[in-house]
C-alpha cells in the first residue's frame, strides 16, 4: 500500500510549503488537497455555476474534467487541461472555496481524486488538508496537526504573498483566516480538527526547515522500511 503522511491544520499554518518540503526530502509527491477544492471552486465560478449546486460542481470533474496532474515533485490542479495553481489563489476563489468545501458532492468527488492520485505514486505521498488524517486517509502511517498563531500565520500569507506587513493588514488577514477556519471546523461533513492519533505540531516559533526536520524526523520512526537519511 502507498504510504501516506497527512498534514492537517488551519489556514496558513504551512501546511503546504512543509508538505512539499517533506516529500522532496522522502523522494515522495506532494498533494496539496486545498488545491483539488479551490480548483472545483475556480470552475464553478469561472463557468457561472450557483455555488449552492453540489451536484452541478462536482459533475464538472468528469466534464471539463477537473483533475490532479503528477508533475516534478507532486501534484497540480488542472481545469480544462489547463494548470490552474496560481489561478486557484485567487481572492475570490479563497473567500467562496470554504462553502464549496462544504458541499456533500462536492467532498466526495474530490475523496475519489485523492485516493486514486495517492495510488498512482510508488513510494507515497504527503498529503496536507483539513479532513486527510480524519476522513479521506484515517489509516495514514503519520498524521501530523500543524498550527501557529493567528497573527503569525497572517504575517507568513502577507509576506507570502509579497504585501507590506501593517498593523492593517495583518488585522484583516488574521480576521479573513479565522473566518474560514471557523467554516471549516464548524461544517457538518468533515470538519476541520485534529485525529486523535495525529501528532500536533505548533510552528508559530519555529522556522520552515525546523518543522521540515521535525516531521522527516517522525517519518523515519513511522516507515523504518523507507530508510530515510
Ligand atoms: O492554503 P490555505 O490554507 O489558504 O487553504 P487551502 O489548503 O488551499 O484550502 C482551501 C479550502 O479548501 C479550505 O479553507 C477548506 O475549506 C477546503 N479544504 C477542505 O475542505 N478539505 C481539505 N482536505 C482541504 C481543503
Ligand atoms: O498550506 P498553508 O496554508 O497551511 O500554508 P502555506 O501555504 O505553506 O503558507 C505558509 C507560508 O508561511 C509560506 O510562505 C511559508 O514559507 C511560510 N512559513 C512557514 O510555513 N513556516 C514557518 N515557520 C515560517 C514561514
Amino acid at each position: 500500500m502507498t504510504a501516506v503522511i497527512a498534514i492537517d491544520g488551519p489556514a496558513g499554518s504551512g501546511k503546504s510549503s512543509t508538505a512539499r518540503a517533506v516529500a522532496a526530502h522522502l523522494g515522495m509527491a506532494h498533494l496539496d488537497s486545498g488545491g483539488l477544492y479551490r480548483a472545483f471552486t475556480l470552475a464553478a465560478l469561472d463557468r457561472g455555476v450557483p455555488l449552492d449546486r453540489g451536484a452541478r460542481i462536482a459533475a464538472l470533474a468528469r466534464e471539463l474534467p477537473v483533475r490532479l496532474v503528477l508533475g516534478d515533485g507532486g501534484f497540480f490542479p488542472e481545469v480544462a487541461g489547463v494548470d490552474v495553481s496560481e489561478a486557484v489563489r485567487r481572492p475570490d476563489v479563497t473567500a467562496h472555496v470554504s462553502a464549496v468545501s462544504a458541499l456533500s458532492e462536492v467532498r466526495v468527488a474530490a475523496n475519489d481524486i485523492l485516493r486514486d492520485a495517492a495510488s498512482l505514486h510508488p513510494l507515497g505521498v504527503v498529503m496536507d488538508g483539513r479532513d486527510i488524517g480524519t476522513v479521506v486517509f484515517p489509516d495514514a502511517g503519520l498524521k501530523v496537526y500543524l498550527t501557529a498563531a493567528p497573527e503569525e500565520r497572517a504575517r507568513r500569507r502577507i509576506l507570502q504573498e509579497g504585501r507590506a506587513v501593517t498593523a492593517d493588514a495583518l488585522a484583516a488577514e488574521a480576521e479573513r483566516l479565522v473566518a474560514r477556519d471557523a467554516a471549516d471546523a464548524g461544517r457538518s461533513i468533515a470538519p476541520l480538527h485534529q485525529a486523535g492519533d495525529a501528532v500536533p505540531l505548533d510552528t508559530t516559533r519555529m522556522t520552515l526547515s525546523e518543522q521540515v526536520q521535525a516531521i522527516t524526523a517522525l517519518a523515519r520512526n513511522a516507515f523504518p522500511h523507507l530508510d530515510i537519511a
